[in-house]
């Protein structure tokens, strides 16, 4: 009996250590934002140099701003060709119009689609102005569901761990959904709308579990508000009180993070 209960106790630990052994985070130092970039844009480009019709699930916000305009100088310098790469976003507002100067849609155009050769029927956004927006998360699990698995998913991460628009709290198992916005959230994000505006209160987000199943996952992270997010991604436990601690699951995930975003982690590890 003891045995027994000595064997099913190594069993369960066994189990639990190999989830954690797969924490294999790869951290790549940049020195600042614009290095950040510049090898966010290198590692993409590579990408679809090897793979053409390559699936790059994307993110909005401020982190990849310069990694989008990086590889439009590509196409348009480079002469580099993103015709048969297929995209998948991350998230959306929900009641924002598309073309909405906050919308991710009009982010995404604006940033990078309208400026390189990609063909519109590859793009894919959720659509937070859908008239029903259950069917609409169906329908992106659909399309997500055709394109899987996404060869390289590039992630932003909120201060408050969270990674699309997965706030804390949010199970590791859900697919497409819509999402409350948490208030640290949507304070963050108020530097992106008018005074006279307000940030919407819900928006639509691939799951974690989507997220999940991804080949590779770049997690970019820069300044001193990711700081403390990455050391918790790095050092902490799985928690869903922290989504981005999810990755954890996950055998390749990259973060590329600048010294910014590195100095809580560097006090006390040395990387
Ligand atoms: C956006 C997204 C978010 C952002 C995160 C960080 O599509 O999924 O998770 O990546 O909020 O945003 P920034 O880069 O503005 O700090």
């Amino acid at each position: 009996m003891v045995v027994f209960s000595i064997l099913g106790t190594f069993i369960v630990a066994k189990r639990y250590y190999a989830v954690k052994e797969r924490n294999k985070m790869k951290i790549i130092k940049a020195s600042d934002y614009e290095q950040l970039s510049e090898k966010a844009a290198k590692i993409t480009i590579e990408l679809v140099k090897e793979k053409p019709d390559a699936v790059l699930g994307l993110a909005t916000g401020g982190t990849p701003v310069l990694t989008y305009k990086l590889l439009v100088d590509y196409h348009r310098k480079l002469h580099m060709s993103f015709r048969d790469v297929k995209t998948i976003n991350l998230d959306e507002y929900i009641g924002l119009p598309e073309d909405h100067p906050q919308s991710y849609h009009y982010f995404m155009y604006n940033k990078l689609f309208n400026h390189i050769d990609i063909r519109p029927e590859n793009i894919h956004i959720p659509r937070g102005n859908a008239r029903n927006l259950a069917e609409e998360c169906i329908r992106y699990d659909e399309i997500l569901e055709i394109l899987h698995p996404i060869d390289l998913q590039l992630l932003g991460i909120g201060s408050n761990g969270h990674i699309g628009f997965n706030e804390p709290g949010t199970p590791f198992s859900k697919k497409t959904y819509i999402t409350k916005l948490s208030t640290s959230t949507r304070k963050a994000n108020e530097r992106f709308f008018q005074e006279e505006e307000t940030v919407p209160e819900y928006a639509i987000t691939m799951g974690i579990a989507s997220i999940l199943k991804s080949k590779k996952i770049l997690l970019l992270a820069s300044g001193k508000s990711k700081a403390e997010a990455v050391k918790q991604l790095v050092l902490g436990e799985m928690d869903e009180q922290f989504p981005a601690s999810a990755l954890k699951q996950h055998d390749n995930v990259t973060i590329l993070a600048d010294n910014q975003a590195l100095e809580e982690l560097q006090k006390v590890k040395r990387i």
